[in-house]
């Protein structure tokens, strides 16, 4: 079976989604992630922020908490037309765009690390998994389609080892949709989930990615530019995965 047809399937791999999806992780391994942190999961059950990623410098980036737990908005469907089958959704958040997928029967993935995340995704009709990006993942290789999209090229702290650890999961020829940051920033912080009214959550690394920063990351972790877009003032790459070759030596 393919990896299309094992996850549309709402299985991936003979691992049943829904189950897989609802294990709690050992409560040692859990107690310090960051997106367990009580501001987080509150926001995503009342589906509406206000919710922060705070520096340590006090400097506060506001998080779209309701348009995450709407539907895809017009600029998420430019995304979402773009998508080759299957499709993996990092840091998918409360689903809206696998269930929108799943919808139109195509196939699709959400992982997240956050419990209520995937809850979400899974009410919404989206098939999720509760895991991160950077442990072994179903369909290796052969995703079509990796979705890193709301700021998601933040994930880890680390862009160039993000976008490596992506390149793993596509099939050769492939495609990475990403949301750049809106200025041009290439920037690792440390941050907190902050609700803005004392409900604060643990530290933890974050990058924010604009276009220029992103190109270059991207390029030296194998992947080269396919497409640039802005929609709703939201700007976005396509990026195709490339063959593994030797790196130049500005690139190292
Ligand atoms: C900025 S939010 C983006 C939300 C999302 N794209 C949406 O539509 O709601 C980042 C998301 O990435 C998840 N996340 C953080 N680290 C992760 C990791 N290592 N692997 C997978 N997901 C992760 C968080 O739990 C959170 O839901």
């Amino acid at each position: 079976m393919s990896t299309a047809e094992s996850v549309h399937n709402g299985s991936v791999r003979g691992e049943p989604v829904r189950e897989a999806s609802v294990r709690e992780r050992a409560p040692s391994r859990r107690a310090g992630a960051p997106w367990h942190a009580d501001p987080y999961v509150r926001a995503l059950r009342a589906g509406r922020g206000p919710l922060f990623l705070r520096r340590a410098d006090g400097w506060m980036l506001p998080l779209d908490v309701e348009r995450w737990c709407a539907d895809p908005d017009a600029a998420d469907r430019t995304v979402l037309r773009r998508c080759q089958s299957p499709t993996l959704d990092i840091g998918c958040g409360p689903g809206r765009l696998v269930a929108a997928l799943a919808l139109l029967g195509r196939p699709c993935l959400g992982i997240d690390v956050s419990q209520a995340a995937v809850a979400r995704t899974l009410r919404a009709g989206g098939p999720a998994l509760c895991r991160s990006v950077f442990e072994p993942l179903p369909g290796e290789g052969r995703w079509g389609t990796a979705l890193l999209i709301d700021g998601n090229i933040g994930i880890g702290g680390d862009p160039r080892a993000l976008l490596a650890r992506v390149a793993q999961l596509i099939v050769p020829g492939g495609l990475l949709l990403v949301e750049a940051a809106a200025a041009d920033v290439d920037e690792r912080v440390r941050v907190r989930v902050d609700d803005g009214r004392g409900g604060v959550g643990t530290a933890f690394p974050w990058a924010r990615v604009g276009i220029p920063a992103l190109l270059h990351h991207a390029r030296t972790a194998g992947w080269a530019p396919a497409e640039q877009w802005t929609a709703q003032d939201r700007g976005f790459m396509a990026l195709r995965r490339t063959p593994p070759g030797p790196r130049s030596a500005t690139e190292r």
